[in-house]
């Protein structure tokens, strides 16, 4: 079976931007029922667990058609929620750098006009779902938005970073205040998993 994997941060660390209970009840309810859904959905398809999470994108193939769209859904909700865990720490967190930077400048003219694009972007998203920096089929720097538990891989994308726009990721903080949820997420924002991961992808 896959695992939890462990939080980068205690529960309590990211108080007051996102609260003790919000990142508990996100953590421990919302990711493991993901987890647990995905797992029993992959034994019922007598799966062995033999590649790495990600890899299950390019071989959704091998399990029951019926199941391919749940299994689709409690994926997303995993590996959609490391990514998001990676992108955010009040400790060790990093800007931009090297290369992403260099890519971000050069598309966006300046971070803050890739973080204002961004917060357009993750205002514009109805309903559920999530905001990624991913590395496009183009190889250009894009930010898309993507509903419910969907990835960009789906779409041929590389995703770096993101931002979980779920109500359950803000809503006991903010209630539907999205702008302030924005303007608290650029304080706790951590680029190191997408500096890392574009160093990798344009290696
Ligand atoms: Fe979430």
């Amino acid at each position: 079976m896959y695992n939890i994997k462990k939080l980068p941060f205690a529960y309590q660390d990211l108080e007051p931007f996102l609260s003790t209970k919000t990142i508990a009840t996100h953590y421990k309810k919302h990711q493991v029922n993901y987890l647990n859904n995905l797992n029993n959905l992959l034994i019922k398809n007598n799966y062995n667990f033999s590649m790495p999470l990600l890899d299950l994108y390019n071989n959704l193939s091998y399990f029951n058609i019926e199941d391919q769209s749940d299994i689709l859904f409690n994926l997303g909700g995993v590996v959609n929620h490391e990514l998001y865990w990676q992108s955010i720490n009040p400790y060790q967190k990093e800007l931009p750098k090297d290369l992403l930077l260099e890519a971000i400048n050069n598309k966006y003219e300046s971070l803050s006009n890739f973080q204002n694009k961004f917060n357009e972007i993750a205002k514009s998203l109805k309903g559920s779902g999530y905001v990624f920096l991913v590395k496009n089929e183009d190889k250009e720097l894009d930010i898309v938005k993507m509903a419910n538990q969907d990835n960009p891989l789906l779409n041929g994308q590389t995703p770096l970073f993101c931002l979980d726009m779920w109500e359950h990721a803000y809503y006991l903080n903010y209630q539907n205040n999205k702008d302030e949820y924005l303007a608290n997420f650029w304080q706790i924002a951590n680029f190191k998993e997408a500096n890392d991961l574009f160093n990798e992808v344009n290696r």
